[in-house]
């Protein structure tokens, strides 16, 4: 499978090609050829020992980078000690842990518990059905371009039909749906509360909305940012209405948007939070946080997972945590994300490179469209033969998006976006 860029492949990943297609469905796809085989915080080397800038970081779920230091001792010392009881059967301090200090961390006043999984999109289900048990409604209020995931529930929340849902018949009932205000596409706000009223005008009864799930920073669906009106006025319908406000800060929390979680920078409280890619620095863990009232109305044995909350994801998240306070790795998402929207900004004044548009995103959650889905892939491949790997979103997958490690090396940031500004040269003028 040489999805994107055939001309750096040597022997090595050509092999591992033909067996990745003999062995693997061509459903489970990846956006480069490349072939893993070591990786340090930003950089990657691959099979032919090439070595690559990483500004994808596992898709948003290395704010820490690759295999940090802090993270890779906590989990030795972990496999060290057990590797895995299931929670149901017998607790360990570890869970308990990570439970205490997200309660203590999450972002809404009030006391919180926590629940962990393993998936983000595991979390999303769990949320919707503490939502359910809480309110003893079924409907959830999603949005379009919204990605929470693969499963057929999550499937059904994400507001993307292909690739996602395509071919795979009849998903969830009880989910409606509204548009996300996008600006470069002409979605305001008002816009999406006009078509909310006219949902409840025509067809739904907001008394039977157990949730509205939104993503602060849209991910997938193209780092478009809840507009702080949009996010008090779905507080205000919650409130009125009796409804959950779920975050979902899989690819928007941890750091990223240069808050701990997304929403902190609109002053919203939500009362359930999605959590899981950086918690845990590349070790599977997710987690849903919210107010204790709700948390606790769910009987006991209705939630949980073999896997949930393993041992040796809690320990890699309390060291992901300790190393976004010791680092200061929130302020550094900061200036990152200054970094990027200063050289993307300067882009869009170029006449060369004039198909650099719509810079957007919060924090170092940042990215840019390009004037089509063809251009970005293209720009995307050239880039991959200079040695930096880019990950595209957005409607048309056409936005490039910054997901780079908070821990990478000034250096290292300056180098990749130099290779980024070529590949850009290379193509763009249209
Ligand atoms: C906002 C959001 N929610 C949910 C998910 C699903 O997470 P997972 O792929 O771990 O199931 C993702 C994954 O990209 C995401 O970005």
């Amino acid at each position: 499978m040489k999805s994107v860029d055939d001309s750096r492949s040597g022997n090595a990943t050509d092999s591992w090609l033909a067996r990745r297609r003999t062995a693997v469905p061509r459903g489970m796809a990846s956006s480069t050829p490349l072939s893993a085989v070591r990786a340090r915080n930003a950089e990657v080397w691959d099979v032919e020992g090439r070595r690559y800038i990483d500004f994808v970081g596992g898709i948003g779920t290395l704010a820490t980078g690759h295999c940090h230091p802090d993270v890779i001792a906590a989990v030795q010392r972990q496999l060290g000690a057990f590797t895995h009881t299931a929670f149901q059967v017998m607790s360990y301090p570890p869970y308990i842990e990570l439970c205490e200090k997200l309660n203590r961390l999450a972002p809404f006043t009030g006391t919180a518990q926590t629940v962990l999984f393993t998936t983000g999109a595991e979390a999303v289900e769990n949320a919707v059905k503490i939502a359910r048990i809480a309110t003893g409604r079924a409907g959830v209020l999603a949005f379009s371009g919204a990605f929470h995931g693969r499963t057929f529930l999550t499937m059904g929340l994400t507001g993307k039909y292909a690739p996602y849902k395509r071919g795979y018949g009849a998903i969830t009932a009880d989910v409606y749906r509204v548009p996300f205000p996008v600006t470069h596409r002409g979605i305001a706000v008002e816009d999406t509360l006009r078509t909310l009223d006219a949902l409840f005008y025509s067809d739904l009864d907001p008394g039977r909305l157990a949730a509205i799930i939104i993503e602060p920073v849209q991910g997938e669906g193209g780092f478009n940012v809840a507009p702080t009106e949009l996010l008090r006025r779905l507080r205000e319908l919650c409130d009125e209405h009796g409804i959950l406000l779920i975050a979902d800060e899989i690819q928007s929390g941890i750091a990223r948007t240069g808050r701990l979680f997304a929403i902190e920078h609109s002053g919203i409280e939500p009362d359930l939070v999605t959590v899981a890619k950086s918690l845990a620095g590349g070790f599977p863990l997710s987690a849903v946080i919210g107010r204790e009232p709700i948390m606790s109305q769910v009987e006991p044995g209705s939630l949980g997972s073999t896997y949930g909350g393993s041992p040796i994801g809690c320990a890699a998240a309390l060291a992901v945590l300790d190393v976004i306070h010791a680092e200061g790795l929130i302020q550094r998402a900061n200036r990152i994300g200054a970094r990027l929207r200063e050289r993307f900004d300067s882009w869009t004044h170029r006449e060369d490179l004039a198909a650099v548009r719509n810079v957007r995103g919060l924090g170092a959650m940042l990215g840019f469209d390009l004037a089509d889905a063809a251009t970005a892939r293209v720009v995307v491949s050239r880039a991959l033969q200079r040695g930096l790997i880019l990950l595209t979103c957005g409607r048309d997958a056409e936005t490039i998006r910054m997901l780079v490690p908070l821990t990478i090396e000034d250096v290292l940031l300056s180098e990749g976006l130099d290779l980024l500004e070529q590949a850009l040269c290379e193509v763009v003028p249209t």
